[in-house]
C-alpha cells in the first residue's frame, strides 16, 4: 500500500516536536555512554526518530519538498550540534580535578563552641563578688595534706582523710578535696584585709551519681580583716543570692566544718519547682548551694596570722548546683558528661 502523501504543515510540527524532545534528553545524560543512547535514539541512522522523517521529505510533492528539505537538515543539524555541545561538557566535568559540586546538598553547619553552663555560673558569680571588692585567687590541684586538711584544722583521724574518700597521688600528694587549702595559701601570701575568689576543680572518690561527681567545681570565698563578723558573711551571701536568682528565698541552717566556728549552710529555694518539692531538691523545696563560716581560729594561725587581731569569714558554693538550679538541669551529670547535645543547647 503506497504511503500517503503527507503535508508540509503536518511534517513540520512532527520535525519540531521531536527536536523538542530531544533538548532535554541530551541535557540530562549524565556520562558519554548515556549521551550515545540518546543520539542512537535520535539520529541513529536506522532507527533514529527522525529518520523515517527524511524518508517523508522524499515523497512530498515536488513544491512543498525543498522547504520540507531546508527544515530538516536544519532540525538535525541543531540536534547533532546540541549533543556535540553536551558531549564536551561531560568531557570537561571527567577531567576537571575539581570535585563535582552538588548545589543541592544541605551546607554543613559550622560548630562555633560555647561556653560551659558551670564556667557561664563562676564568671557571673566572679562578677558579683568583684562588684564587692573580691579578687580571684588560684591554687593548686595536686596539694598536700598539710594544706588540704591539717592547717584547716581536721583531726587526723577525720573520716575525709582516708583513702576511700580522698584521691591519693605517688609521693604523698593528693588531689584537693575542696578549694579551702587556697584559704591557707592566699592568708600566708597577702595580710589582711583579704578579699578573694577561689574558683577550681576538686576530687573526690564519689561514683556518678544524680547528684555526684568524682570531679566537680567549686568555688571558695574568703573574707579576712578586723572586726568581720558573722553579720558580714550573712548581709553578704544574702545580697548575692539576691542579685543571683532574683527575688529568690534564701535561708540559713547551722551546719558543722573543722575550718568555720559557727558554720552554717545556705539554702535557696529550689528554682525548679519553686519551693514546692521535686526530685531535684529531694522535695525539699530547697537546695543547699554552700557551705560558710566564720574562719575557725585555728586555721588563721596556722596560716600565721593573730587570730585575737583578725577575724574572717568563708564560704565554698557548688557551681554545678548553681548552674542546675540557673538552666534546670535535674541530673548534675549532664553538666560533666560533655554531651554537646545538652551543653550546646544551654551554653552562650
Ligand atoms: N570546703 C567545704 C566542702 O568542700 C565547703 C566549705 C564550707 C568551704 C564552709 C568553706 C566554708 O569555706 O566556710 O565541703
Amino acid at each position: 500500500m503506497p504511503e500517503s502523501i503527507p503535508s508540509l504543515s503536518q511534517f513540520l510540527d512532527e520535525l519540531s516536536a521531536i527536536e523538542r524532545e530531544a533538548a532535554p534528553e541530551i541535557a540530562a545524560a549524565r556520562s558519554a555512554d548515556a549521551l550515545e543512547a540518546v543520539r542512537v535514539r535520535y539520529v541513529g541512522r536506522k532507527s533514529g526518530r527522525l529518520s523515517p522523517l527524511s524518508g517523508m521529505v522524499a515523497r512530498m510533492s515536488a513544491t512543498d519538498r525543498p522547504a520540507a528539505g531546508q527544515a530538516f537538515n536544519a532540525a538535525h543539524t541543531r540536534v547533532q550540534e546540541q549533543l556535540a555541545a553536551h558531549a564536551a561538557r561531560i568531557q570537561a566535568a571527567a577531567t576537571s580535578s575539581a570535585p563535582a559540586v552538588d548545589l543541592t546538598m544541605p551546607g554543613r553547619a559550622v560548630w562555633r563552641g560555647a561556653r560551659h553552663p558551670v564556667t557561664i555560673v563562676i564568671d557571673e558569680i566572679a562578677d558579683i563578688f568583684r562588684e564587692l571588692g573580691f579578687t580571684i585567687a588560684l591554687g593548686p590541684e595536686a596539694e598536700s595534706e598539710w594544706y588540704n586538711f591539717t592547717a584547716l584544722n581536721f583531726p587526723p583521724d577525720h573520716p575525709a582523710l582516708d583513702m576511700h574518700d580522698t584521691l591519693y597521688l605517688d609521693g604523698g600528694a593528693l588531689l584537693r578535696t575542696h578549694t579551702s587549702p587556697v584559704q591557707i595559701r592566699t592568708l600566708q601570701r597577702y595580710p589582711p584585709p583579704v578579699r578573694v575568689l577561689v574558683p577550681g576543680n576538686v576530687y573526690r572518690r564519689d561514683v556518678f551519681d544524680a547528684s555526684h561527681a568524682p570531679m566537680f567545681a567549686q568555688i571558695e570565698g574568703l573574707a579576712v580583716d578586723e572586726g568581720v563578723s558573722f553579720v558580714d558573711l550573712k548581709a553578704t551571701l544574702t545580697h548575692f543570692a539576691r542579685r543571683f536568682f532574683g527575688s529568690a528565698t534564701t535561708r540559713f541552717r547551722p551546719s558543722f566544718f573543722p575550718f568555720t566556728e559557727p558554720s552554717a549552710e545556705m539554702d535557696v529555694e529550689c528554682q525548679i519547682c519553686r519551693g514546692s518539692g521535686c526530685a531535684t531538691c529531694k522535695m525539699v523545696g530547697w537546695v543547699e548551694i554552700l557551705g560558710c563560716g566564720m574562719v575557725h581560729p585555728s586555721v588563721l594561725e596556722s596560716a600565721g596570722l593573730d587570730a585575737e587581731r583578725y577575724t574572717g569569714w568563708a564560704f565554698g558554693m557548688g557551681p554545678g548546683r548553681v548552674a542546675q538550679q540557673r538552666y534546670n538541669i535535674p541530673i548534675l551529670r549532664e553538666l560533666y558528661d560533655g554531651d554537646v547535645r545538652v551543653l550546646g543547647a544551654l551554653g552562650q
